[in-house]
């Protein structure tokens, strides 16, 4: 799954950009397909079309690619590469109303004077529109495979519910194969979250206690200091579980908890996931309350990015109008195989919290002898982000005359001062120009995570009673223990052992 990144060769190709106005394609796709021009990582015949729904010259394009660049490097960047970028740079105008659009779309892109022809397009669009952009596409024959490869990324969300997936699956399966279709979870891009497996399986250490027999529970974390911004609309249509919980949470637990797979071949890893993930017992939503548990931020002071607080709103007051849909959840999951007979897996996300940060924290079962009341268990923290590390907690002797013991950790930094940086969409861009699926998701697998969701979700949209409140920039909402299955577990915090106990 890890891969060196410069270990399989790409093909002359164009990336075909729709929506490449937009948000992402600004913050994450451009300047990551410059960061990797400047590694070298781009075949010097490499095309980029970007398709949006104005009209824009040429040289005009070239001036807002220009824009977006500065606007992430603010240290600026580097004009010979720069020069290099901009030439692979097109601009396509798939404008609504006019019939013809894709029409045109076609004799642009099937110029081979300019454009390599094995094509991947990234649909970095509204998820409505996947299924009919797809559908043209393959009505001017440009997903057609007989002379050249033609790959479709499809940003997530892979379907609003189980049923709407099948129908996204059922339309785009008309015209591509598997083969052709990446669907994207760009957390599986985050080179901390792939180190979840290579943790487990290339150290003896880990591999034997990771069962029930010594583990007590797990807690899946992202937390996000910030809310929902601009984007109330789609997140009142979303809310936290669906847009995190969905893949981000429920794709790092399959990392954490399936078995061992016979090799590390991408279709060895997905089956483990799958699996694993239909493993998962459906929550009982007739006991509901125990299991899962949302919450809404109301105003409050969260951190701001000078380090600072800041004075925010609610969700509420941002929405302008009543709504009952989470900006936090929590869920409590048990996974029926041998392996985790009776652990929870505590899986929580939220906006407007404290901290942000994005961890997996496993306690150990008590020890063999405790020598003091309220003796720590010990805690292993893969932490993904900001930090990325591992950090194992175990008890020592306090030195002296006394027996008496503490914790005391033991902490590793993933990354070393020299290590790349590489933002997750660079990995994943360049995973679909060379064709590696291993780290896009099967469609067996998204079908597993709304199986899992959506019964929560239909139940809190019936439920009308008043939606917990917590103030913004604060820990979790105190009720939201009631989820936990014995009185002496709590939220852990990525640094802090305990925090808030419940
Ligand atoms: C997206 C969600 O998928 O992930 C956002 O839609 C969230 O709401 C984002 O903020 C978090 O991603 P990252 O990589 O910043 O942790």
């Amino acid at each position: 799954m890890t891969k060196n990144m410069d270990s399989k060769k790409i093909d002359p190709c164009t990336l075909v950009l729709f929506g490449a106005s937009g948000n992402l394609s600004r913050v994450k796709l451009m300047p990551g397909l410059y960061r990797l021009d400047s590694l070298g990582r781009l075949p010097d015949d490499m095309k980029i079309l970007s398709v949006g729904r104005s009209p824009i010259a040429h040289e005009d394009w070239q001036a807002e690619v220009r824009g977006m660049l500065e606007a992430k490097f603010y240290n600026g960047i580097d004009e010979t590469v720069f020069k290099r970028f901009i030439k692979r740079n097109h601009y396509q105008a798939n404008v609504s109303d006019d019939p013809d659009a894709m029409k045109k779309l076609e004799v642009r892109l099937t110029d081979e004077s300019v454009f390599p022809q094995n094509f991947a397009y990234f649909l970095s669009i509204r998820p409505v529109d996947f299924a009919t952009v797809v559908e043209q596409l393959a009505s001017v024959g440009l997903t057609d495979e007989r002379k050249y490869w033609r790959r479709v990324l499809i940003e997530k969300p892979f379907g609003t519910s189980l049923e709407k997936a099948e129908e996204l699956q059922a339309s785009i399966t008309k015209h591509l194969k598997e083969s052709q279709i990446y669907r994207i979870d760009h957390y599986l891009g985050k080179a901390a979250l792939q180190n979840i497996m290579l943790t487990r399986f290339a150290n003896h250490l880990f591999e034997p206690l990771w069962n029930n027999e010594h583990i007590d529970h797990v807690q899946i974390t992202n937390n996000e200091t910030l809310g929902v911004g601009d984007r109330t609309k789609f997140y009142d249509n979303t809310g936290a579980l669906r847009d995190m919980g969905q893949s981000h949470l429920l794709q790092t637990l399959a990392l954490v908890a399936m078995e061992k797979p016979i090799d590390f071949q991408p279709e060895s890893i997905r089956t483990e996931k799958v699996k694993l993930l239909q493993s998962i017992r459906p929550i009982d939503t007739t006991n509901m309350d125990k299991q899962a548990f949302r919450a809404q931020y109301k105003e409050g002071n969260a951190p701001a990015r000078d380090g600072h607080s800041e004075h925010v709103k609610g969700y509420l007051h941002e929405l302008g109008y009543e709504s009952s849909v989470e900006t936090y959840a929590a869920m409590k999951l048990f996974i029926d195989n041998p392996r985790w007979k009776g652990v929870p897996f505590y899986v929580r996300t939220a906006k407007r919290m404290h901290e942000g940060s994005m961890a997996i924290s496993i306690r150990f079962k008590k020890a063999p002898m405790e020598l003091k009341e309220g003796q720590q268990q010990n805690w292993l923290i893969l932490s993904i982000q900001p930090k990325e590390s591992l950090k194992l907690e175990v008890q020592t002797k306090v030195p002296g005359l006394d027996i008496a013991t503490r914790s005391i950790s033991m902490d590793g930094q993933l990354r070393q001062e020299t290590d790349d940086s590489v933002d997750s969409y660079e990995t994943l861009l360049l995973n679909l120009m060379e064709g590696d699926p291993s780290l896009f998701l099967h469609i067996d697998e998204v079908k597993a995570q709304w199986k899992l969701i959506d019964p929560i979700v239909k139940t809190w949209a019936e439920d009308k009673s008043p939606v917990h409140q917590y103030p913004a920039g604060s820990r979790d909402p105190k009720d939201s223990g009631v989820i936990f299955e014995s009185e002496d577990q709590f939220w852990r915090y990525s640094i802090e052992l305990g925090g808030d106990k419940h």
